[in-house]
């Protein structure tokens, strides 16, 4: 599929506040991204992921750590699919998976804003990486506070950092309320979340992310809107379910992955043979990214099979950081976004104004296509060939 990049959206109308480091404009000429702005590979993207670690979060952050554009500077992790401390144990063991354990890793906010915590061990397992076993991670966590590691970073580095959220917005709703002027400290904000124009995955019409704490997404929607309003820097570019569910791993991709790591044909047995259902739950491939990678999809993969019909897995966070690396990836729509907060049934709800009822000016840049084949083949051939360096 083509995906076009959108039209110019008009809402880069000024240049004041914060000197801009980033928006990918130095040097060279490249392909247009959905702002009709040239992007450029020379300039590694620094890149802040905030997660909820989680199957596919573990993949997004292979996917980080095997993209070479991207300059992944720090983790920040938030209580989601799991609770916190779990987030931040998976998080720290995936990256030193991944040989990538200088990077740091802070954690964040345990509770929602106002509401308990909910976790979703049925989709992400007890621990929250599947049927996956990690040794457990030789270093400790950073000694600063998630929220703090957002906001001194990107003061740091005023117009250089690209904040990829991949879980609840508990902690960047907290940044954003201590440091009002965190939209335009940084170069940019890619959300996964959100069903715009699509059912939801956890109430009818609520995504996960949203629904865990939609205070939190109503602070951060309210606060990045009226800041691009009155400064003129890029809205946040919102990945929800319309364009996540687009991006289906299926065994064979998983295979694919193995081979381009570099896999012997006793390892493809080993990985086909974990396939089934209630069958073995360790891989027995040799090569430990792919042996992690088959296990936790795996859970994914049957858990997708149970409640969506078909046997793979939406890989909704991987997808958000490859669009943040490569914004080709997505079609998106300027739209007035809010988040329902009191309803009875659909709190939690990203209630979108298709057709500008409101006549307010637009907080999001909503992801409305995607090239989901040109992400997996990306996400494929990356982390394929960062597993390929990893052997065990
Ligand atoms: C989102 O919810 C979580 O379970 C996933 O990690 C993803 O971020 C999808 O709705
Ligand atoms: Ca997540």
């Amino acid at each position: 599929m083509t995906v076009r990049a959108a039209a110019p959206a008009g809402h880069r109308r000024g240049t004041g506040g914060a000197p801009r480091a980033g928006r990918h404009g130095r040097g060279g000429t490249g392909p247009r991204g959905p702002w009709g702005a040239t992007i450029h590979a020379v300039t590694p993207i620094q890149l802040i992921l905030d997660v909820d670690t989680g199957i596919d979060d573990a993949m997004a952050l292979l996917y980080a750590c095997a993209s070479p554009e991207a300059d992944l500077v720090a983790v920040t992790c938030v209580g989601g699919n799991i609770d916190a401390a779990q987030v931040a144990t998976n998080t720290l063991a995936v990256l030193e998976l991944a040989g990538r354990a200088e990077v740091e890793v802070a954690l964040g906010r345990e509770q929602p804003l106002v509401r308990p915590l909910q976790v979703t061990p049925e989709t992400h397992g007890p621990r929250g990486l599947g049927y996956a076993e990690l040794r457990s991670p030789a270093r400790p966590l950073s000694d600063r506070h998630a929220v703090d590691l957002l906001i001194a970073e990107a003061r740091r580095r005023p117009g250089a950092i690209t904040l990829v959220t991949l879980g609840p917005l508990t902690n960047l709703a907290v940044a954003v309320l201590r440091e009002p002027e965190l939209p335009r400290l940084l170069d940019r904000w890619v959300l996964m979340g959100g069903a715009y124009r699509s059912p939801g995955n956890t109430a009818p019409t609520t995504e996960w992310n949203i629904h865990v704490d939609p205070d939190a997404a109503k602070v951060a929607f309210t606060a990045w809107g009226a800041s691009a309003e009155r400064h003129g820097h890029p809205r946040p570019t919102a990945l929800g379910l319309d364009v996540t569910e687009r991006a289906k791993i299926t065994p064979e991709h998983v295979v694919a992955l193995a081979r381009r790591a570099g896999s012997t044909p006793d390892d493809l047995l080993a990985l086909a043979r974990g396939e089934d259902p209630g069958q073995a739950t360790q891989s027995m491939a040799s090569n430990p990214m792919v042996r992690f990678i088959a296990d936790a999809l795996r859970f994914y993969m049957e858990f997708h099979s149970r409640f969506d019909g078909f046997y793979g897995a939406f890989i909704h966070d991987p997808l958000a950081v490859a669009a943040a690396l490569d914004p080709r990836l997505v079609r998106t729509e300027a739209l007035t976004v809010d988040v329902e907060l009191g309803g009875t049934l659909t709190t939690g709800e990203t209630v979108t104004d298709w057709r500008r009822a409101w006549g307010r000016p637009p907080n999001l840049d909503v992801a409305v296509e995607a090239d989901a084949a040109a992400f997996l083949d990306r996400f494929v051939e990356r982390v394929g060939g960062l597993a390929a360096t990893r052997r065990g």
